[in-house]
């Protein structure tokens, strides 16, 4: 049996309100995302505008604050005008990204309907790769301006007489990435960028900018990259972007751990952390070296894990060419992965005084949240139930916590603890949700002493587990990894106390009588 322990004091807050727009999502215009994803005509469960309703509704229960659109790489090539009007008059494209053929039938419109339809809103990427400032204003004066200008009037043309109102936008993707058409030097981007927010604003000057951060440690400009765009772009962008796939070989460099060991794996989260602070050094090194008072805040525009494709899978995947919506990489996310993403949740979650947007990446199919490859019912990874509890649990105050847990050695790394954990207290609804991941594959025998709270009482135990760390949920076994609710808390002495299973995600629901 393992320990964990946490101590809490009401009055010890780390960050007095977590930021809503941290729970956002990514969707793109790859594989079969939005065509066979989200969209799908012939789907029985398609609505009216083809899309399919089963998804909607998934994505309605994780209450997502934003949805990044429509790239990614894919901006890279992208004509948002290609995207507007008459869907039958838009022409195919070749998208050059992904190689593949992008018929716009799901186009701005479209996609801002269905970000409606699940209760969300828009953030909006515009294409810094290959085009320039005035084409990023114009697609700003589209969706923004109230009318009475060429681009304005042209929304009203096309059916949309209200403004779109997008407040937040990417100033480009990934433009570091050697991956991407049309990649920059920094002092390029950082020039583009500060021309592009500058025109952007000119249209709408109540709108929030994302800049090009380094997309992955990995590259050699990592940092650098940071430092040089920063320096551009400190007076006229809001925020910084970090994109982090955990698990993924190039980012995580599978020599540099074990990747059979699971304790070993668990540790990535420590990297994310590590990069976290790094561009949060960046931000302030160039916010001292400008003797500003203005605070660059992060945008975590794209996260997720990326399960390890066994050899023999990854050899037999061929790259689909020129397809529309090609089905991707359907497997599951493993219980081990899914404890990941968790203690990536809790991660972005601690550092949430500077990180004020993060998009799970990418929400429907790849190993998103929502898996719904086509004709087949959809169904989710283990991931969605914990998006779901830190979106619905975790709007609050995160309160400071001193953590003790068991602490044990994995292949490279000594003295881990067993035990991570976050504490949100909801002020006004005098409740405490305590998200905690227990890392061990033993029970552990939890204990939260909390300080200066009045009488607590238990909700209910939230548990994500799976007996074997490799389970993962399919098409036809739907339900190995899901959330359940248990009644096991004990409240004595004003101290809470709980088993919480080997290698588990938890929510810990608390009220203050
Ligand atoms: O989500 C897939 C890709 O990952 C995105 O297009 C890109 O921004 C990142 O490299």
């Amino acid at each position: 049996m393992s320990k964990g322990k946490i101590s809490i004091d009401k009055h010890f807050i780390r960050n007095t309100a977590v930021d809503d727009r941290i729970f956002s999502a990514f969707v793109e215009h790859l594989g079969d995302v939005i065509y066979n994803g989200i969209y799908n005509p012939s789907h029985p469960q398609a609505n009216e505008d083809g899309f399919r309703k089963d998804v909607i509704d998934l994505v309605k229960n994780l209450q997502l604050t934003g949805i990044r659109y429509p790239g990614g790489n894919y901006i890279c090539s992208y004509n948002w005008e290609d995207t507007v009007g008459p869907a039958e008059e838009r022409p195919v494209r070749a998208d050059l990204a992904w190689q593949q053929t992008e018929p716009n039938t799901v186009g701005l419109a479209e996609f801002e309907k269905w970000t409606k339809a699940v209760g969300s809103s828009l953030i909006m990427a515009v294409n810094l790769s290959t085009r320039g400032a005035v084409d990023a204003a114009n697609l700003v004066e589209y969706c923004n301006h109230p009318g009475g200008t060429y681009y304005s009037d042209l929304r009203r043309k096309h059916g949309h007489e209200n403004p779109y109102g997008i407040k937040v936008w990417c100033v480009g993707n990934e433009v570091d990435g050697p991956w991407n058409i049309g990649t920059k030097r920094a002092e390029v981007y950082g020039w583009d960028a500060a021309e592009a927010a500058k025109a952007m604003r000119r249209i709408d000057k109540d709108i929030e900018l994302v800049a090009v951060g380094s997309s992955g440690t990995q590259l050699p400009t990592y940092l650098e990259w940071d430092r040089v765009v920063l320096e551009h772009v400190y007076d006229s962008c809001d925020f910084i972007s970090l994109h982090r796939y955990m698990g993924m070989p190039d980012i995580d460099n599978p020599s540099t751990y074990d990747q059979k060991d699971i304790g070993d794996y668990l540790e990535l989260a420590g990297r994310l952390e590590r990069n976290i602070k790094d561009v949060v050094a960046a931000c302030d090194y160039v916010k001292g070296r400008k003797h500003s008072d203005k605070t660059m805040y992060i945008s975590m525009d794209e996260y997720n894990v990326i399960d390890i494709i066994p050899d023999d899978e990854q050899n037999h995947q061929e790259k689909k060419l020129w397809e529309t919506g090609p089905s991707g990489h359907s497997r599951g996310l493993s219980m081990k992965s899914t404890l990941l993403f968790g203690l990536s949740m809790l991660t972005l979650l601690r550092h949430s005084d500077r990180i004020r947007i993060a998009c799970q990446s990418i929400l429907i199919n790849g190993g998103g949240l929502v898996m719904c490859e086509g004709n087949d019912d959809a169904w989710v990874n283990g991931s969605y139930y914990i998006f779901q509890h830190c979106s619905l649990y975790g709007r609050g105050k995160v309160l400071e916590e001193v953590q003790e847990g068991t602490l044990y050695n994995t292949k490279t790394c000594n003295d881990v603890s067993a035990l991570d954990s976050v504490c949100i207290y909801h002020e006004d609804e005098q409740e405490l949700d305590i998200f905690v991941v227990n890392k061990s594959g033993e029970q552990m025998d939890f204990t939260l002493t909390p300080a200066f709270f009045r009488e607590l009482e238990p909700i209910e135990h939230l548990v994500v587990t799976a007996e074997n760390p490799e389970a993962h949920n399919s098409a036809e076994h739907k339900d190995v990894i899901q959330s359940v609710s248990r009644n096991d808390i004990i409240s004595k002495e004003n101290r809470i106390q709980c088993k919480l299973d080997k290698y588990s995600w938890n929510v810990l629901r608390i009220k203050e009588r």
